[in-house]
């Protein structure tokens, strides 16, 4: 989805929206100076480690977006943001604090991408919104559940726009697969399975992060925690909040239903010493459909050993999709091969309509069939077909175009926080019930954001 803002869609757009338009410095709709100057969106960022770098290449790609500030405790990083964005003739401020970068640039910015570390960001996304500024916040939403569910408040209470960075939810051939393919292809899936599998990688370590002064000021108790945050329940939640939040939501997203339960086993001794968080996780997630009956997703991430490396599978009783982020790793639907199942001039539909690619020949499927007896054991393998929709442009970009389309003209968010707020629900439980040992059952209701508690008397 590009969006390419003139006037006179600004100005179609500006009727739509009206709830929102009086904030932005960008709109004059009123006033008749809508120009070509008075269509950008003026974007500040918070935190430009990798992901933040990751998200400032496709910032800068996007027509209309101009970025203006950086803010970043550490110095290197806010230098390395002013040379990057100057190549693409921006000149931008920095700030070590967030705090004095909304209130020296408060007039000057209309949006802002969080990309801090998981555990600052309620801090930086409510202070953001509460100054008046639509968010966009890096999943996962927070690694503290009760902090993701105050940045919904907040939201709520300001009516600013949150999206959160499930990347996947605006990106073209994974909304191609929800919207079509899952539910027209695959039939009743009775189970799902998703991996992230990386190799074993020793701590980051760099000549020189941060003066101890500057990381103990903003919380870092040292400067292996600050740079390995992610391994450390204080700032993050181990490798299932960090790379399972990814695909959990893929999960509650096919199925259109939250979890019934999560049952989960971790181990924290493939690094010597030990991890903080667990260095591998196996879990299964089943879900409860609204005619009772029950789904599994198998779920498995581990950092001892890259096989397969990352991609989900969805398994209906018709057909299989396999995708992945990067298409080389899963881009394919095969086709199950039954009785009463589709046959080759039903499959030709899916590739009629558009939906997958002819297939060019699957050579590994004839030469399998050949050699295999098939009996009740064995299933013959079937057609893989690729999909159809590519995406070939950053991975980040679909879904910030989607943040600025809402920004500008109301387009409905792929990703506002309550969906996140549902999937930090599932991905934390996974935490909870490896440490018990236990199955975590969820109430429906923990899935909705609660009211703020009350403050404690004095
Ligand atoms: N959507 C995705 O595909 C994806 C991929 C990677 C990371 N992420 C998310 O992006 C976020 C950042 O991850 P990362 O890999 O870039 O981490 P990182 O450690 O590489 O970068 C974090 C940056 O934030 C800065 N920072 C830390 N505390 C700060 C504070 N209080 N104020 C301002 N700056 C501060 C650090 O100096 C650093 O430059 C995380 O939430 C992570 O989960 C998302």
């Amino acid at each position: 989805m590009e969006f390419k803002l003139n006037r006179r869609n600004f100005v179609k757009g500006a009727a739509v929206a009206g709830a929102f338009l009086p904030s932005f410095n960008i709109l004059h709709a009123e006033e008749g100076k809508v120009g070509p100057k008075d269509d950008q969106i003026n974007v500040a960022l918070i935190g430009y480690g990798a992901e933040g770098r990751v998200l400032s290449n496709s910032l800068v790609r996007i027509p209309g977006v101009r970025v203006r500030a950086v803010c970043d405790i550490w110095k290197f990083q806010c230098q390395q943001a002013k040379i990057f964005f100057k190549s693409f003739g921006m000149e931008v401020t920095t700030y070590e604090d967030y705090k004095e970068m909304l209130e020296k640039e408060d007039k000057n910015i209309d949006a802002v991408v969080v990309a801090t570390p998981d555990w600052m960001h309620c801090e930086h996304t409510c202070a953001c919104l509460r100054a008046g500024k639509h968010v966009y916040c890096e999943k996962e939403m927070s690694n503290r559940l009760e902090l993701a569910a105050e940045m919904c408040r907040v939201q709520k209470e300001t009516g600013k726009l949150l999206q959160i960075g499930h990347q996947r939810r605006s990106n073209p051939r994974y909304r191609h697969c929800f919207e079509n393919i899952v539910p027209n292809m695959l039939g009743r899936i009775t189970t799902a399975y998703a991996q992230w599998n990386r190799t074993l990688a020793p701590f980051f370590t760099v000549k020189r992060p941060p003066k101890q002064d500057i990381l103990t000021k903003y919380g870092y108790e040292n400067a292996e925690q600050f740079l390995n945050w992610r391994w450390f329940y204080k700032y993050g939640g181990g490798s299932m909040v960090d790379l399972g939040s990814h695909q959990i939501d893929l999960f509650i997203w096919a199925w259109g239903v939250p979890p019934s339960s999560v049952r989960a086993v971790g181990g924290r001794d493939a690094f010597d010493p030990p991890r903080m968080a667990y260095d591998r996780m196996y879990c299964i997630y089943e879900f409860t459909m609204p005619d009772g009956k029950k789904n599994e997703a198998i779920y498995q991430v581990i950092s001892s050993n890259a096989h397969g490396s990352f991609y989900e599978r969805f398994m209906g009783v018709n057909a299989s999709l396999t995708i992945a982020e990067l298409s080389a790793l899963g881009n394919t639907v095969q086709r199950e091969v039954r009785a009463g199942g589709y046959s080759e001039a039903d499959w030709q539909k899916f590739i009629d309509k558009g939906w997958i690619l002819p297939n060019a020949g699957d050579k590994v499927k004839k030469a399998l069939t050949k050699d295999i007896a098939v009996d009740s054991r064995i299933s013959v393998p079937a057609d893989a077909n690729q999909l159809s929709v590519t995406l070939n442009k950053p991975a980040h970009m679909p879904h910030l175009e989607n943040f600025f389309a809402a920004c500008r003209h109301g387009a409905k968010l792929n990703c506002p926080c309550e969906l996140a707020y549902e999937s930090a629900v599932a991905v934390l439980a996974a935490n909870v019930s490896a440490d018990s040992g236990n199955v975590y059952r969820f109430k429906p209701e923990e899935f909705k954001v609660p009211p703020r508690p009350a403050a404690p008397k004095a």
